[in-house]
């Protein structure tokens, strides 16, 4: 099975000068015992304040969470698979977080983060061609799909460099997972002549947990690349001096 994810943004103006970490954003001490509590509870404010954006820091509003350009997914081959295309993708949801876990390791440099979002929707302009349950597709339409408290578990492993006698980490999304509760679906006009149409979304709706297989693999690698990309933003202007106290 092949997924690639290709997501293009606009690129971030880069800043050469060192900044603090935004004055929204919670600050942690290292030598707490309860660190990673307050890690938790800061990544998560830090998320659902990014309704509004914080350009400086390259952070976009998340609320909803527009991709300037498209995304591509591919799964499988020629015979049995499907190219898709999703553009003016909305994602909705992203600063409604139920629960935040996170745990960070500086000898190792990792950071585990577990979200649960309660809902996320996703609205897009969507163009698929190939096959799908043996019927060919060939198509340009819409589709909604919407998922319940969907939890994302993301390692990131964090590499350090040095900029102007500076620390700074880039990270980058080691391994990640994600579980849901449900999921439904609403893909508009698949089948041209507009039979099955309401039959796929039917099947697909009940039939969820049987190609959640498919969008576990999908999904996460959107987000992903969504909160590396974002991540980085804020860690390539803010140095490690600066994300914690007690270093
Ligand atoms: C395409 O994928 C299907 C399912 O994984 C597999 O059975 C088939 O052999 C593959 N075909 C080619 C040409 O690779
Ligand atoms: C995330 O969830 C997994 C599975 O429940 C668990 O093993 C892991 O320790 C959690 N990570 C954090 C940072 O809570
Ligand atoms: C998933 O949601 C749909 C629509 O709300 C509902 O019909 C279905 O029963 C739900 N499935 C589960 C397993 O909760």
């Amino acid at each position: 099975m092949i997924i690639r994810v290709l997501c293009v943004f606009v690129l971030s103006v880069t800043w050469c000068t060192a900044l603090n970490l935004p004055s929204s954003f919670k600050k942690c001490d290292l030598r707490a015992s309860d660190f990673d509590q307050c890690l938790s509870n800061a990544i998560q404010d830090a998320i659902q304040h990014l309704k509004e954006p914080l350009l400086e820091y390259g952070l976009p509003q998340l609320e909803p969470f527009q991709t300037p350009k498209e995304v591509i997914l591919e799964y499988g081959n020629e015979t049995t698979g499907i190219r898709q295309k999703y553009s003016n993708l909305k994602i909705t949801g992203f600063t409604k977080i139920e629960k935040t876990s996170a745990r960070f390791s500086l000898e190792r440099k990792s950071l585990n983060v577990n979200i649960t979002f309660t809902n996320i929707l996703y609205e897009s302009d969507y163009g698929a061609r190939g096959r799908f349950i043996y019927l060919p597709i060939d198509v340009s339409t819409t589709t909604a799909i919407n998922l319940k408290r969907p939890t994302l578990r993301i390692v990131f492993n964090l590499e350090e460099y040095e900029k102007e006698n500076l620390k700074y980490f880039k990270a980058r999304g080691g391994s990640f997972r994600m579980k849901m509760k449900n999921a439904t679906f609403d893909f508009k006009n698949i089948f041209k002549k507009g039979c099955l149409n309401k039959e796929l979304n039917d099947m697909m709706n009940e039939k969820w947990e049987n190609i959640l297989d498919y969008f576990q693999e999908t999904f996460p690698e959107l987000w992903i690349s969504v909160f590396e990309w974002m991540f980085n933003n804020l860690l390539e202007k803010v140095p490690v001096s600066e994300l914690f106290d007690g270093l």
